[in-house]
């Protein structure tokens, strides 16, 4: 291959990534002007002061993702680590499904598809219904006084995914707390390399307890069915259920919990759009889709490392080169969506990236989509009038953290 053309190469020294919001609820504005300038691939500097390539757009962010040219796995020397919680979390050696390539990946991924399937999610929507409606309802009767305030994410957004991940696993409820806040730990993005890793070897141990109980006596639940299923034939190690159940139980609810403050705070913030949903409640999965694509969670994007020599968008990226796929910028890009800065909940964005693409695109984002849809629409029939009880500049926002959300949401209805 040739070498990389000047023409699309910065001479300047690289602009430090991840960049600064200046407005909470849209991507740093340095995002849309490298989108603008029309160059697909740019080099920027980390916290490390190593460099990576920068994606921001739609397309490129796509052909990325789909390419067998890039691997996932984090312990590959010069993998890209965008902040220093990403690189503790990629020197443990935990044989994650995000962080493996195929031919181990398609192995693991294809035993968990099974619990993911149609079937299976809609078998889910009792328990995430009675989760939703329980803890709305609580809301809906003890309305806070005039002058007084409830928080959102304390009441609804934090307990809402956590109960319903720990019943589909079999996880004890009363555990829930627990597993909460060293969640919490393990995805700040600013908490010490020792913090978060003492933040997941805790989760270890707990779930490893749990499933050697389980193996004599496994239940109907997924870790039971896993058990059964894949453990006891010889499918899967211990280890790797044990993995399995760490990683489902994490991502099963902190980007959705992170997704229901900012649910809540979009209904708050535009009655008109949360009338229109109540007229159309038809429109409330595609407004689920906008949602996520508006809000685009996951703070900092994905990492991938290039494994050949590859080209991305005319840009020639070298084996062993790093790069960073800037998601809620690939969700702004004008050249995938009209007025793609305008939050339209009749608009139905499913081709957001939120959910990644490609094989690692999310496992859970059936069960994602139906817990966010039941939420939204509980929310619009028990709590309409819902609005903000502080201004939204008073808000605190997940700045530093992996997944990207509002910390506490002070709400009067
Ligand atoms: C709004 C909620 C969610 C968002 C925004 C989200 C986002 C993502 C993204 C972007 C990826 C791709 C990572 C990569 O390519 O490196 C991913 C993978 C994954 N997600 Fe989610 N997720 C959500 C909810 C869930 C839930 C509820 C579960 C499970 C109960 C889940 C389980 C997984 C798993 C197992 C993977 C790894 C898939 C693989 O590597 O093949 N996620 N998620």
């Amino acid at each position: 291959m040739t070498a990389i053309s000047s023409a699309t190469v910065d001479t300047d020294e690289p602009p430090p990534f991840p960049m600064p919001r200046r407005w909470p609820l849209d991507p740093p504005p340095a995002l849309a002007e490298l989108r603008r300038r029309g160059q697909p691939l740019t080099r920027v500097r980390l916290w490390d002061g190593s460099t990576a390539w920068l994606v921001t757009r739609h397309a490129q962010i796509r052909e990325v993702l789909h390419s067998p040219a890039f691997s996932s796995d984090t312990s590959s020397p010069g993998f890209p680590k965008a902040t220093r919680a990403a690189a503790a979390l990629a020197g443990d050696a935990t044989r994650w499904l995000v962080r493996l390539d195929p031919p181990e990946h398609t192995r693991i991924r294809r035993i968990l598809a099974k619990e993911f399937a149609p079937r299976r999610v809609a078998a889910m929507r009792p328990i995430v219904q009675c989760a939703a409606d329980t803890l709305i309802e609580r809301l809906a009767e003890a309305p806070p006084e005039p002058d007084g305030a409830v928080d959102l994410v304390r009441e609804l957004a934090l307990p809402m995914p956590a109960t319903v991940i720990c019943r589909i696993l079999g996880v004890p409820n009363e555990d829930r707390e627990f597993f909460q806040d060293r969640t919490h730990v393990a995805m700040s993005a600013d908490a010490s390399p020792y913090e978060v890793r003492a933040a997941f070897a805790d989760l270890r141990d707990y779930l490893d307890r749990l499933l050697r109980e389980k193996e004599n006596d496994p239940a109907d639940d997924l870790l039971g069915r896993l058990i059964v299923d894949q453990l006891r034939p010889g499918e899967l190690t211990h280890e790797e259920l044990l993995t399995i159940a760490r990683l489902l139980l994490i991502a099963g609810h902190d980007t959705t919990a992170n997704m229901v403050g900012l649910i809540g705070l979009s209904l708050a913030r535009h009655p008109d759009q949360a009338e229109l949903l109540r007229e159309n409640p038809q429109l409330i999965p595609g407004a689920v889709e906008e949602l996520l694509r508006y809000h685009s969670v996951g703070n900092h994007g994905l990492s991938r490392i290039a494994t050949a020599d590859v080209r991305i968008g005319g840009q020639l990226v070298r084996a062993g080169e790093g790069v960073l796929l800037a998601l809620n910028s690939g969700n702004r890009d004008e050249a995938a969506f009209e007025r793609p800065d305008v939050l339209d909940l009749s608009r139905g964005a499913s081709a957001h990236l939120t959910f990644g693409a490609g094989i690692h695109r999310c496992l859970g984002a059936p069960l994602a989509l139906l817990e966010l849809e039941v939420v939204l629409a509980g929310l619009l029939e028990r709590l309409p009038g819902l609005r903000l009880a502080v201004p939204l500049e008073q808000l605190s926002f997940r700045h530093d953290m992996l997944t990207y959300g509002v910390r506490a949401l002070p709400v009067r209805w």
